[in-house]
């Protein structure tokens, strides 16, 4: 079963929830490490412990959401191995798949639609890296800025 982690501040509960759910009536195993309130919180810790569960594989992938997704995708992208995309759209999250191998996602709550970010969500989970050989080059160059590179 795959299972997705999923962060979130106070900004992004109830798009959470819906996703969350959607996520679980397909059989994806779903991990919530988000806040549950409406209490304000800081989006940084959420999408720490989120990218965190993906690089110790208790999670496939990750989705961050918060009130735009730029906060919580800068803060998953500061842990070693992770690539976070910011989608507002299908083609982003295709090509983010496509194109950059990401292993999480970021939206957000107040700038897309709960429609347009389940939509999101389903094609990005369902798009498999393009295995290009240019594509694996950038990535490692990736992996070479921020210490996760493993080969040689
Ligand atoms: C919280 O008010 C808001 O700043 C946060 O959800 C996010 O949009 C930051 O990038």
């Amino acid at each position: 079963m795959t299972r997705i982690v999923i962060g979130n501040d106070h900004a992004a509960v109830a798009m959470k929830n819906e996703i969350k759910s959607m996520l679980e009536s397909k059989g994806y195993e779903v991990i919530n490490v988000g806040t549950d309130t409406n209490d304000s919180v800081d989006y940084p810790e959420f999408g720490q412990k989120a990218a965190m569960a993906v690089v110790n594989h208790e999670a496939d992938f990750g989705i961050v959401i918060c009130g735009t997704g730029i906060g919580i995708s800068i803060a998953a992208n500061k842990v070693p191995g992770i690539r976070c995309g910011l989608c507002k759209d299908v083609t982003d999250a295709r090509l983010t798949r496509e194109h950059n191998d990401a292993n999480m996602l970021a939206m957000g709550a107040r700038t897309t639609g709960l429609e347009t970010a389940k939509d999101i969500v389903e094609t990005f989970l369902n798009t498999p890296f393009s295995q290009g050989v240019n594509h694996i080059r950038r990535i490692e160059k990736l992996a070479k800025i921020d210490g996760s590179f493993k080969g040689e």
